[in-house]
């Protein structure tokens, strides 16, 4: 069932890419929109130069670069950097564009999940998980280009709705669990469910973004991981806790996001973010009536003890899905996308960025260049020549090589010993 496979590796990588990629038609009429312009995308920013050191080009994929690009408007703010909306100049395709700073992830950990967040993106090739379709660098930077999904944030539509029904909550609940079934199936720990991650297309479907803390290689039922990273509100309690944690860590941060499209806020949601993780510890669950089917799936799945937890162990995502809850659900149908969604957002264009946060499109536009000074020795820059992926290049391989194995056991036998001292030394999104 589903559509869930892991892409073929390079030599067919030819056939991986293609050029139309994001929305493509625009969906049916909605009722009103957050955002009362509607901003579409008119003036592009022509990027000219890549400011490169005479020799440096050679490190940089020619094929693909910053100059095949237009970009259009701020569309998105990470931990690490900016998300643009980008028009490939050839075939004047709309993409969204993740940019990270060199220099911001220049620490092992973070090098190591951006090395990551780029093979999954590139390997897991899922309906419900946004599609990378060219990867490159510069001296100072990382350039991920991926689908453009115009739908908006799940975030922004909760924020406008309040809260969803119950009709509504298990369709994306749904959807949810096709994506991480299909990560759990490939040994990969999502680890950062939350609303902002998820987004809609056109169709109002929704994809997952953002790898930055996916977990590779988790190919036991005991294979436990220790690092700390997540966001408060929506991190399972054994990740707090440090005891280690496994799949169903994704189920407990699914049961909050169901807790709360059904209600409007988080179990846990406090501005003081140690008081939150206190919370997500130990405080009561709030109390919350829907259906019986939806308070018996809230419960099994906001359980603290992972073993407990509906999901937990090998049978993973089916035991979610045979859940009464979605008794009404036809999986099959649905992996294939084909059940038609409660809600289809309201866009012209493929570059209609009206479900877009103001916020954002109002920053000015440029890929400003890192601070000279600040620029990554040679050999530190190195680290990412396994970045660069497109269908014109050879140099497209995320092979692991021996020292990026070495790297990983290092850190990992360190991610394993290390008990922080208090949640200011975490890698927590706060
Ligand atoms: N493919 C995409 N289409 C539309 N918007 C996107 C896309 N990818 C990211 N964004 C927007 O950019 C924001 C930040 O991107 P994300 O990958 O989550 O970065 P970070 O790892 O720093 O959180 C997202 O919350 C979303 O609003
Ligand atoms: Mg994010």
């Amino acid at each position: 069932m589903g559509s869930c496979c892991v892409k073929p590796k390079e030599g067919n990588s030819g056939d991986i890419l293609e050029e139309n990629g994001g929305n493509k038609s625009p969906g049916k009429k909605d009722k009103k929109s957050l955002i009362s312009s509607q901003g579409e995308a008119s003036k592009v920013t022509r990027i000219d130069s890549l400011d490169m050191a005479p020799g440096e080009e050679e490190l940089y994929s020619k094929s693909i670069n910053l100059n095949h690009f237009d970009i259009v408007k701020v569309i998105g703010r990470g931990s690490f950097g900016k998300v643009y909306l980008v028009q490939k100049k050839d075939t004047e395709q709309f993409y969204a564009m993740k940019v990270l700073k060199k220099e911001a992830i220049s620490s092992p950990s973070q090098r190591l999940h951006t090395i990551a967040e780029r093979r999954i993106l590139q390997e897991i090739d899922s309906d419900f998980i946004v599609k990378l379709h060219y990867a490159f660098q510069n001296p100072d930077k990382l350039y991920f280009v991926m689908d453009f999904l115009n739908g908006g944030e799940m975030f922004t539509h909760l924020r406008k709705n309040v809260k969803f029904s119950e009709k509504r909550a298990r369709f994306y609940c749904a959807e949810l669990i096709m994506a991480l079934k299909c990560l759990h199936d490939n040994n990969i720990l999502y680890r950062d469910l939350k609303p902002e991650n998820i987004i809609l297309g056109c169709d109002g479907h929704i994809k997952i973004t953002d790898f930055g803390l996916s977990k590779m290689n988790i190919n036991k039922e005991d294979d436990l991981t220790f690092t700390f990273c997540g966001t408060p509100e929506y991190l399972a309690p054994e990740i707090i806790s440090q005891k280690g944690h496994d799949k169903s860590v994704d189920w407990w941060s699914l049961g909050v996001i169901l807790f709360e499209m059904l209600t409007g806020k988080a179990p846990f949601a406090h501005k003081n973010k140690q008081k939150v993780l206190n919370d997500v510890l130990k405080a009561p669950i709030p109390p919350f009536k829907f259906s019986e089917n939806a308070n018996d799936l809230l419960r099994r799945l906001l359980i603290r003890d992972p073993r407990k937890r509906i999901g937990y162990g090998d049978r993973d995502a089916e035991e979610i899905m045979e859940h009464p809850f979605f008794e009404c659900i036809d999986w099959e149908k649905l992996a294939e996308r084909n059940v038609t969604p409660p809600y289809i957002p309201k866009v012209r264009k493929q570059d209609d960025l009206r479900h877009i946060d103001p916020m954002f499109k109002e920053e000015k536009v440029e890929d400003t260049p890192a601070d000279k000074k600040l620029r990554l020795s040679e050999k530190e820059k190195n680290h990412f020549n396994e970045f660069t992926y497109s269908k014109d290049t050879v140099i497209n391989s995320m092979e692991v090589d021996q020292n990026e194995d070495a790297l990983s056991q290092i850190l990992e036998e360190r991610e394993d010993s290390f008990i922080p001292a208090s949640s200011d030394e975490l890698e927590l999104n706060i």
